[in-house]
């Protein structure tokens, strides 16, 4: 039996990795069995799409899938601005639940897009905008949200975590490497937003915002990315025991009255635990009180990872529609609970 139907918008790199597991319900969860796509929206009906997919599923009409009253739940796996941020704010206003992977919208529009939904009743999942398929935004809304964060500390982009290791291990040319992360499916589609360090700040300052609490403009984040690392300086750092690594660092100033939020190419001593953190995996390096640290690390862009994401977000927004259909509970959703409002 079907009883919620998703529209996917796009079927690129994690649209893709995202269909072919809703497809394939078979020995995961039973609640996937209970999840099928309307329809898949897309650019180019011609393209050769190397996945079986159900006839007729493509469309280029993206509006009518945000729209029609069949979907439950809207996915968005476009990338870009636009027309990605209208697309979901059009699919709130229809009563849709939205699923993305989209960090540079959410970090941008965040305040639209949440102030909207709350305005509808609708949920917004983001876990694959953070660390492709490290549950890290679940966690921080709620088995972490007891504690007073001090700092979170990342390596959240995996393009060029991957660019750096190869450079490091063999040498590699960054052009001839940024070329194999593009064929690999974990660049965006301009990847000067992972070289330049936007990609990771956008991913900061949305961690930042949960962690925190409040909104951190992506303005006030500082960013620098790894353009003008050299050879020579991955040699030079190797001399002292340190690697290089992208760094988003979110962390409270020592009178803990600001935050200080950066994105930058940094010494890490090779005795540190995001120092062992190699090619396109990513981790994120969480500290606060009473915890202490803790590190999630994993596959942090892919196909297969990122679809790991968004498919959770689809799953956790249909059992909580389905509890609430049930009529089991309805005040309190442990599931998607957030102490911090904007991000729920
Ligand atoms: P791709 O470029 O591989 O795919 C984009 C898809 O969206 C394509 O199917 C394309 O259609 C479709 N599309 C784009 N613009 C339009 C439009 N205007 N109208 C209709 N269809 C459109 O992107 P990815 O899958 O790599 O990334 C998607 C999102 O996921 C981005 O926000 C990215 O930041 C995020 N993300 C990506 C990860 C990764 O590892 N790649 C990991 C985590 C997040 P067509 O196929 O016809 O061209
Ligand atoms: N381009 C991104 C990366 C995809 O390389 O990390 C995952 O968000």
């Amino acid at each position: 039996t079907v009883t919620f139907k998703v529209g996917l918008l796009g079927l690129g790199t994690v649209g893709t990795g995202t269909a072919q597991v809703l497809l394939d319900p078979t020995g995961r969860h039973p609640l996937l069995q209970e999840i099928e796509i309307y329809q898949i929206g897309v650019r180019s009906l011609a393209k050769e799409r190397g996945i079986n997919l159900p006839k007729d599923i493509l469309t280029k009409d993206l509006e009518a899938i945000v729209t029609a009253s069949e979907v439950d739940i809207v996915v968005e796996v476009l990338g870009g601005l636009e027309p990605a941020r209208s697309l979901i704010l059009k699919a709130i206003h229809h009563g849709k639940h939205v699923v993305t992977a989209n960090k540079a919208v959410i970090s941008r529009y965040g305040d639209e897009i949440f102030t909207a939904a709350n305005a509808a009743g609708v949920y917004v999942m983001l876990e694959a905008a953070v660390g492709g398929g490290i549950p890290v935004i679940q966690p921080l809304k709620q088995a972490l949200s007891v504690n007073r964060i001090q700092a979170v500390t990342g390596i959240v982009n995996g393009t060029t975590n991957y660019i750096l290791t190869r450079m490091q291990t063999e040498g590699s040319d960054f052009n001839a490497v940024l070329a194999d992360a593009q064929k690999l499916g974990y660049a965006e589609a301009d990847p000067t937003a992972d070289v330049d360090g936007l990609d990771a700040a956008d991913k900061i300052a949305i961690l930042a915002s949960l962690a925190f609490g409040g909104r951190i403009k992506l303005q006030e984040v500082y960013s620098e990315g790894i353009r003008n690392v050299s050879q020579a300086d991955i040699a030079y750092a190797d001399k002292l025991g340190f690697v290089i690594k992208l760094l988003a660092i979110a962390q409270r100033t020592p009178s803990s009255s600001a935050l200080s939020v950066r994105v930058h190419p940094t010494l890490v001593a090779r005795s540190h635990p995001l120092a062992s953190i190699n090619g396109v995996y990513n981790a994120i390096l969480i500290e606060g009180e009473p915890l202490g640290q803790v590190m999630f690390y994993g596959p942090g862009a892919g196909a297969g990872a990122t679809a790991s994401a968004v498919v959770s977000d689809i799953m956790n927004v249909a059992a909580v529609l389905k509890t609430k259909s049930d009529r089991v509970q309805t005040q309190f959703n442990p599931l998607l609970a957030c102490s911090h409002q904007d991000y729920c």
